[in-house]
């Protein structure tokens, strides 16, 4: 079943009040795209000023605490997300699980506050390349899956986010045929997991999309969107694969 594509923007810890003048360009192509979803996840800092420059981008979080609020020093909830008119929440990018030793029991709580707080989870699962190397790129994802996903989760709450960590910020990229491969088991998870709503949860590919790659990635069975690291900074790199995907 053909889902409707989502495009979504990690800035990371990127991004001034400066570079919100990246967004009206990006609207301006999300708008004209028309049958895509795009989504900017900027810094927790930027997201109040993004969130009224944009009206079809929609904005999301790039990670939240699990619990809705208390004595959590520097962390940020999935509710106070909500209350600023968030969307989305990216929760267990490679990038956490490593700086901040985030584990799959973790990444699940987060998912499961982000859908408590009405908003859609967006869960990254993705193998190493020493992982790769062995053969253990399909069992590593799994597990991943079966960790982090919560299980109660319906279609309409949920996307995964298939990124290789070795592909991240590196300008390489699995081939299409190994592509192919992951998002074709990680929808079969899907469905073990969830059971039917497993059909409808959109799995985006993440890992070095760029405007020369974007079109050949979406079109691969599975691929229901992106999740766009270095690329999503610029308008000029963006816009482009916005369109690759309408
Ligand atoms: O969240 C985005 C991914 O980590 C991909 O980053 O497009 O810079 O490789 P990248």
């Amino acid at each position: 079943m053909a889902l409707r594509k989502l495009i979504a923007g990690n800035w990371k810890m990127n991004g001034t009040r400066a570079s919100l003048a990246e967004v009206a360009a990006i609207e301006a192509a999300a708008t004209a795209a028309g049958h895509v979803d795009v989504a900017l996840c900027p810094p927790f800092t930027l997201i109040d000023a993004m969130m009224q420059a944009a009206d079809t981008v929609v904005i999301g979080g790039q990670d939240c605490h699990h619990a809705v609020k208390g004595a959590h020093t520097g962390c940020v909830s999935a509710a106070m997300l909500a209350d600023l008119g968030a969307s989305h929440v990216i929760v267990g990018h490679s990038e956490r699980r490593t700086d901040n030793g985030e584990t799959d029991d973790l990444v699940r709580a987060k998912a499961e506050a982000t859908i408590a707080a009405g908003l859609i989870a967006i869960v990254c699962v993705g193998e190493t390349e020493a992982e790769r190397d062995a053969g253990r790129a399909g069992v590593v994802v799994g597990d991943q899956l079966d960790g982090s996903l919560p299980p109660a989760a319906t279609a309409r709450q949920l996307v995964v986010a298939y990124e290789p960590v070795w592909a991240i910020g590196t300008g390489r990229t699995p081939s299409c045929d190994d592509v192919a491969e992951m998002h074709g088991m990680i929808r079969a998870k899907l469905l073990a997991i969830l059971g039917e709503e497993g059909v409808g949860v959109r799995i985006l590919y993440g890992g070095s999309v760029k405007p020369d790659n974007a079109a050949e990635l979406l079109a691969i069975a599975d691929v229901d969107g992106a999740l766009v690291g270095g690329c999503s900074l610029t308008a000029a790199q963006f816009v482009p694969i916005i369109e690759a995907a309408a």
